[in-house]
């Protein structure tokens, strides 16, 4: 009986995992912030061009930390990260060009 649906047990988790995006990432950047309209697939440093920000960045692979940011609000996930630490990951800090939201309300800052 595979095509049963299987119950949910956990509500919030459940709908986090179905894959929330956000329908636009507010980005502080230099002392100003923006809100950048966000479309699916794309990262927070794509997003960041797309809104016409100079975000930081250089390998664009997850190997540098150029393009590091911290998550302050909300949520997102890393396709590669080869340069920023558990404890750095544990404060909110993701590589904006290997980030992609996993919530419906994202806030990013550069420092
Ligand atoms: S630009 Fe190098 S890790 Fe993002």
């Amino acid at each position: 009986m595979s095509d049963e649906p299987t119950p949910l047990r956990n509500g919030p988790v459940a709908t986090a995992a179905a894959g929330a995006v956000p329908d636009e990432i507010t980005i502080k950047l230099d002392g100003r912030t923006t809100a950048a309209p966000y479309s699916a697939g794309d990262t927070i440093l794509q997003t960041a061009r797309m809104a016409g920000l100079q975000a930081p960045s250089s390998c664009e692979i997850g190997s540098c930390a150029t393009c590091m940011a911290r998550i302050t609000h909300g949520s997102a996930r890393m396709l590669n990260n080869d340069a920023l630490e558990p404890d750095e990951v544990d404060e909110g800090w993701v590589l904006t060009c290997q980030a992609l939201p996993t919530s419906c309300t994202v806030r990013v800052e550069y420092e």
